[in-house]
């Protein structure tokens, strides 16, 4: 089946990051760093790796280093030049969006995630698109979008990327209603945002990685609140159930929520560990500190 291919994808920066405070005051909680790359960096080489062209940021208020941190510096590149450096000039210019693969919207008022999301409709039009979410990070041999790439390639309509979680958790995440499942892929029959754990339809929730299809913004333009009074969107693909093929994907990889403390304390640890230049230290560090 001829499928189009997913070339953009949505970064949704808008939040306001208030559980790194008083850290995120004056910088975006995307830039906050794991060893030597910010988040944000993580999730924009993960979408490159997946094949993404286009990458589309829905930024808010304070967040101009983002944009900083996606521009050349020519200062910086001289200056590296100068001293030698190019090992890492090289890496820099490995990493970094070609000119016009970066757009930038504003989300204006942090209205939940599918406002964020909804943001950038005119950038995405009429096409597949992926969503990052910066603050879940992953760790994984076959980058995570690369691997729902591939399932999209079998299947079309919209994949996300999804884990188990214990039931007592489910209050935390977007949950699946499954039709089907065979241990890798889940077939979706229904989508709720957050329920407690009596109500969770499963225990398979849903982590920062979408590829969607325009119709969610059906369902988005109806600006509708939901949980928590900020307009969902989970809600928002729910609304899509009918129209095609919607799976949950377990991923092969570990992901970890950067957005709260715990999880960033055992993501810089996690990735220091997978270094080879810093294992060694870091696990004598770690003794040391018993
Ligand atoms: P979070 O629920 O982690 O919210 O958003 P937050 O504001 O970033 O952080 P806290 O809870 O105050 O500490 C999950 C993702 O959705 C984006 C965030 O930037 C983050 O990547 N988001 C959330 C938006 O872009 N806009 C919103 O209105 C809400």
């Amino acid at each position: 089946m001829n499928r189009k291919p997913v070339r953009k994808a949505i970064f949704p920066v808008g939040g306001m990051g208030t559980r790194f405070l008083p850290a995120t005051k004056a910088m975006p909680k995307e830039m906050l760093p794991i060893i030597d790359r910010p988040l944000i960096q993580y999730a924009v080489e993960e979408a490159a790796a997946a094949g993404i062209e286009e990458f589309i940021f829905v930024t808010g208020r304070g967040k101009h280093a983002i944009e900083d941190h996606f521009d050349e510096s020519v200062e910086l590149n001289h200056l590296l030049s100068e001293q030698g450096k190019d090992d890492v000039l090289a890496d820099i210019r490995g990493w970094m969006p070609k000119p016009g693969q970066v757009s930038y919207t504003r989300q204006m008022a942090p209205l939940g995630l599918g406002h964020a999301v909804w943001c950038a409709r005119h950038l995405i039009g009429d096409e597949p698109f992926a969503v990052l979410l910066a603050d879940d990070l992953v760790m994984s041999k076959t980058p995570c979008l690369k691997q729902m790439v591939d399932v999209y390639g079998e299947t079309g309509g919209s994949v996300v990327a999804v884990m188990d979680v214990p039931r007592e958790h489910t209050d935390r995440y977007g949950i699946l209603d499954v039709n089907h499942d065979d241990g890798r892929l889940a077939s979706v029959k229904g989508l709720v945002e957050k329920p407690a754990p009596a109500d969770a339809p499963s225990t398979l929730s849903i982590i920062g990685r979408y590829i969607l299809q325009p119709n969610v913004f059906r369902w988005l333009d109806r600006q509708e609140k939901g949980e928590g009074g900020e307009i969902q969107l989970t809600d928002a693909m729910a609304s899509t159930l009918e129209d095609g093929p919607f799976h949950g994907m377990r991923f092969e990889g570990r992901r970890f929520d950067c957005g709260n403390k715990i999880g960033f304390v055992e993501a810089t640890l996690a990735f220091a560990l997978s270094r080879p230049e810093m294992a060694p230290a870091v696990r004598e560090i770690i003794a040391n500190l018993r």
